[in-house]
């Protein structure tokens, strides 16, 4: 693909080939070298264990062409932390943040053409994933593991971009159990929401906001993103040990700090939903995706929320922030970005 055919305002999220991917294998009890690839395969034994036993774990970040040219990794650090908790969660050998950081910087920087000029609203979206490789039949982790990291230019994950989407609850799935793997970024989290997730879009709903899966009272968050609300103008976002801690929500509480907003991080019972005056799904790829109404399809019941079908003023608000931070619009004053 030749990045001048590139449509950067009408991209969707999806896969773009792009020059080259770079990946690193542990074997031995030892980190290999670096190595830069145009290969989009993989060559795997057929008893590896990512393949058998789901030792599969995976990132998502993002890369911006900023106002003044510059590239801009946002909160790679973060990111490279998360993997580690992951990799631990599932007895994977966790991939070193030096390691982590060099391969995002380099697979950026050698994609170069791929970033989406500023004000196209579009951005790289960055995947590392580790995979188990060896052969195994039992239930037992690999020994050797291979982490990739590739990218690819997208738009907004929600193809309404910023406009308040429906989203759904059900009870019939769970994507994930109380003590179980939500709260790492793990391939069979996903697998677990597919069947959901497809009932959801074939109703028009955009997500599903999933509660959690012990009392099925709480709001967790949706299928690929957090949630958070405003109420009484305060942020509230769930607290829960079945969700993935978002850096984009993080990054929300704040600048709702920030804004002189109180954060409350907690359980909220679905019917607060009644309450609140905004809402969203949050994260890399979601950025803030305001939500217009939640249906509870069990019940019957919907909570309206954008009553005039906008999204809502903090939610914008928190928005501009953000984008503005990540373009290099305004200043970086939490030290989020890596410059290249
Ligand atoms: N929750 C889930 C299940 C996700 O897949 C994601 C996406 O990464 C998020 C939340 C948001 O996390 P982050 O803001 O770190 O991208
Ligand atoms: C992200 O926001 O980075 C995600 O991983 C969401 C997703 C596409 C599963």
């Amino acid at each position: 693909m030749k990045s001048n055919e590139l449509d950067w305002a009408n991209l969707s999220f999806g896969y773009v080939p792009t020059d080259v991917n770079v990946r690193c294998t542990f074997r031995d009890g030892q980190w290999g070298p670096i190595e830069e690839t145009a290969s989009e395969h993989i060559n795997l034994h057929m008893a590896a264990t990512a393949l058998h036993y789901g030792q599969e774990i995976f990132e998502g970040l993002k890369a911006f062409r900023g106002k003044d040219g510059k590239i801009r990794i946002f909160r790679l650090e973060e990111n490279a932390k998360r993997i580690i908790e992951s990799a631990k969660g599932l007895m994977m050998e966790p991939v070193p943040a030096e390691i982590f950081c060099e391969m995002v910087k380099r697979v950026v920087k050698a994609n170069e053409r791929f970033i989406p000029p500023y004000g196209s609203g579009a951005s790289l979206y960055i995947r590392p994933l580790e995979i188990g490789i060896s052969a195994r039949v039992g239930v037992k982790p690999s020994s050797e593991y291979t982490f990739i990291v590739f990218v690819s230019p997208v738009g907004p994950y929600f193809k309404e971009g910023f406009k308040p989407t429906n989203i759904c609850v059900m009870r019939e799935f769970d994507r994930v159990a109380p003590k179980g793997t939500g709260r790492w970024k793990v391939g069979g989290n996903y697998a677990a929401s597919i069947a959901a997730g497809e009932k959801a879009h074939s109703l028009g709903y955009s997500a599903v906001l999933y509660l959690d899966p012990r009392e099925k009272k709480y709001l967790d968050e949706c299928g690929p993103a957090n949630f958070f609300a405003i109420k009484d103008g305060k942020y509230i976002t769930p607290a829960s040990d079945s969700i993935l801690p978002s850096i984009t929500n993080k990054s929300f509480m704040q600048l709702a700090r920030d804004m002189g907003l109180e954060v409350e991080e907690r359980h909220i019972p679905i019917e607060e939903l009644d309450y609140v005056s905004e809402a969203a799904a949050c994260g890399t790829a979601a950025v803030a995706s305001p939500v217009a109404e939640v249906d509870d399809l069990d019940t019957g019941k919907k909570y309206i929320i954008a009553k005039d079908g906008k999204p809502g003023p903090v939610t914008t608000e928190l928005y501009n922030r953000l984008r503005a931070i990540q373009l290099g619009e305004t200043e970086d004053i939490h030290g989020w970005n890596t410059i290249l």
